[in-house]
Parts: C-alpha cells; structure tokens; sequence
C-alpha cells in the first residue's frame, strides 16, 4: 500500500516535471522561454514568441501530463490515494522539476489535467471557470488562479474531501507561484493575453 503511494507519486513526478514549454521552444528555434516575457514555462509564455501552434501544443502537453498519470494511478490502484499521489507528484513535477534546478512553471494547465483525472465534474469546473475567466478579462493569470481556487470546492461541493485537501494545497502553491502577477495586477500593469509584452519578472 505505501510502496504503491510512492510509485505514484514517483510517476507521476517523472512525468509532470517535463517541462513542455522549453523543450517544444528550443526544438523549435524559437528561443530560451526563460529569457522571454516574464520567464515563465507555461503555455501562456509560449504565446509571447509569437507561436499559436507552439502555445497550444504546450498547453495540451501539460494539461496531459497532469492527466495521465493520476488516470494510470486510477486504473492500477482502485482506492483514492494512488490518484491523489499520483496528482500530487505531477503538479510538484512541474512547479519543480529537478531538470531545471526546481525552477518550473505556475501549475495553471497541469492542475486542470490533474482534475480531470480525477473527476470530469471537478476538470469541466476548472475549464469553465478559467476559459470564462480568460474570455472576459484576458489575464491568463488571474484566470488560473480563479480556477485553481474553485477546484477544492467544487470537490467540496461533490463530496470528494480528500481531493479537496489535494486541490486546496495545489490551489495554495498556484497562488504563491503568481505573486508577480498578483503585483502586477493590482499596479495595473499585467499584460493581457494576445496583447504586447511585459516586463521581465
Ligand atoms: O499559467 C501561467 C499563467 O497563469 C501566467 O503566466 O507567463 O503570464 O506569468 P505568465
């Protein structure tokens, strides 16, 4: 039981802290991300080298390295705690992976691959929340936090507290991982997607 805990958390680990964004840039030609807009590694940054195609395929991977492992962890291990490990280590993989110095990303898209892995109803909350978000403010930012804070209660809400505990650690650490951002939105200064660049932080 502890042993299949730790697989978990290991797989999911391994797969989470691939970090999507910087791979996909560099085979492209396009560039160290960590020298461009605000140096982050997630999709949204991948769009400020002028890359749709690129943005989106980061998006997609991140999300899927969320997903898959807590999906595998499901499959292999009936009982909720392989899928929360699994979770865990995924969205830990890509705030710090061991790869880059554990210097790694926000945890916007693969926490929403994370939930839905989990439960459809807690992934589809996620989506909405930050799709919605982002269609009406244009700050991917506030938007993934928006939506990294609804999870743990949605989770609440359909009676999953021990993702719940999960999520509202995840939701915590997405918080704190935007702290810049947070800044920058109060001093009005935070730039809205398809808009410009900003400042280095
Ligand atoms: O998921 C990251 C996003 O919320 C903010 O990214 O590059 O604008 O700091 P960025």
């Amino acid at each position: 039981e502890n042993s299949a805990i730790w697989l978990a958390a290991l797989l999911g680990y391994a797969m989470g802290s691939i970090p999507f964004g910087m791979v996909l840039t560099r085979l492209a030609g396009a560039g160290d991300l960590r020298s461009i807009g605000s140096g982050n590694i997630g999709a949204t940054n991948v769009l400020r080298t002028g890359r749709k195609g690129l943005a989106a395929a980061t998006l997609l991977l991140d999300l899927a390295k969320g997903a898959v492992p807590v999906m595998i962890a499901h499959a292999l291990w009936p009982d909720s705690n392989g899928a929360i490990a699994a979770g865990a280590g995924a969205f830990i993989g890509h705030l710090y992976p061991v790869w880059l110095g554990f210097k790694g990303g926000k945890g916007v898209a693969t926490l929403m691959g994370v939930c839905l892995g989990l439960s459809w109803m807690i992934g589809l909350a996620y989506a909405v929340v930050w799709l919605g978000t982002l269609a009406l403010s244009r700050y991917s930012s506030l938007s993934g936090m928006l939506a990294a804070i609804v999870a743990p209660v949605v989770a609440i809400t359909f009676s999953f507290p021990n993702y719940a505990m999960l999520l509202a650690g995840c939701a915590a650490l997405v918080v704190w991982r935007h702290r810049d951002n947070i800044g920058r939105l109060i001093k009005g200064e935070e730039p809205k997607v398809g808009q410009g660049k900003k400042a280095q932080s």
